[in-house]
């Protein structure tokens, strides 16, 4: 596809100073007369993150040639407001650790957390006012949306056991609306054509629902120590994903209900993880939500394919690679 693969120390080189602007520009956009505020939005931005959403908006303005501050202003817009629905997130989830740190709902706790967290959302759109750009604003709008939605409907299903269709339905609302977000406002920045745009915002939305599955498969085979959170904790959460929607649709009326058990009871009683990941093993249900992870990934490849051999489009190439293989 490509005449010479890029790896990810070369795209990270490729992006090293407009990366480092979008933390300064993080940093100055997060300051608060009061001091909570600023507290909170500190410790989310000194917890680190892969910052794969600005890149991703930053190779897609890029890919059309932009040269403007507004990738960098844009790049930073897109990263506190991931800061802000994880903050939400991890209230709503109850968790005690992101980023290999306890989570900021442990530290501020839930009521100051909800309030930062509506104030970065906030921040976010008074940057992307800047533009002047209405477009910029209808995506982020809708976006916001789908999000917040995403999460309402999750909670509605919690301790269900839904269909496949059901769950696709929360990962693209949850992560893959803003990835594809983060690709069309590069775009727009650039100029980019109408069927440009899209073909870009099906790469960001392929590849967020990649990326969405193997988070799932992580929180089921990896460890606490490298995720840098919780691990089982959908299950725990009542949360049933990929790879457990594969298993159900297999599996004997006994497994299945041990797994309805420990979504049922949201813990771990009686049937533990172990015993999960056993079944799981058993229909191989873990290799089949990676290989469908697979399959958007290759997706998210094709739908840029027509685009000139760049360096960018090799960067962009090499994403989907990043997302299958990562282990946090
Ligand atoms: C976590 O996103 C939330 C999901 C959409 C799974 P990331 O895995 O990108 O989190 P950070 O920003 O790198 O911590
Ligand atoms: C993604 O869902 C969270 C958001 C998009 C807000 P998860 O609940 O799976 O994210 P983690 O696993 O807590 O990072
Ligand atoms: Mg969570
Ligand atoms: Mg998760």
């Amino acid at each position: 596809m490509s005449a010479t693969a890029i790896n990810g120390a070369e795209v990270f080189e490729l992006l090293r100073d407009d990366l480092a602007a979008i933390e300064r520009e993080f940093g100055r956009d997060t300051v608060s007369g009061v001091t909570a505020i600023t507290e909170i939005g500190e410790y989310l931005r000194g917890g680190g993150g892969k910052r794969i959403r600005p890149a991703l908006l930053l190779l897609s303005a890029k890919l059309f040639n932009y040269e403007g501050r507004g990738a960098v202003k844009l790049g930073a817009v897109v990263e506190i407001i991931h800061t802000a629905t994880l903050v939400h997130d991890d209230i709503i989830d109850e968790a005690k650790t992101r980023r290999g740190r306890p989570a900021a709902n442990t530290q501020w706790g839930n009521s100051k957390c909800v309030l930062a967290g509506d104030w970065l959302y906030m921040q976010a759109f008074k940057v992307a006012v800047q533009e002047r750009n209405f477009r910029i604003l209808d995506a982020l709008i809708e976006l916001t949306q789908q999000m917040v939605e995403g999460e309402l409907l999750q909670m509605e299903k919690l301790g269900k056991l839904i269909s496949l269709e059901e769950h696709f339905d929360l990962i693209y609302r949850k992560t893959a609306c803003l990835f594809s977000v983060c690709m069309r406002l590069g775009a727009i920045l650039g100029g980019a054509t109408p069927e440009q745009e899209e073909q870009v915002a099906k790469y960001g939305r392929d590849l967020g629902m990649a990326f969405q599955i193997v988070d799932d498969v992580l929180d089921l085979t990896a460890s606490e120590q490298v995720l840098g959170k919780p691990v089982a904790s959908d299950l725990r959460e009542g949360k049933v994903t990929m790879a457990v929607i594969h298993a159900l649709q297999r599996c004997t009326p006994f497994e299945r209900k041990k797994i309805a058990a420990v979504v049922d009871q949201r813990a771990f009683n009686g049937v533990s993880h172990a015993d999960i990941l056993e079944v799981l093993t058993r229909y191989g249900s873990v290799e089949a939500a990676t290989a469908s992870a697979t399959q958007y990934a290759e997706c998210a490849r094709k739908a840029i394919c027509t685009f000139p051999d760049s360096e960018i489009k090799r960067a962009l190439l090499w994403a989907p690679e990043f997302v299958v293989a990562r282990e946090k």
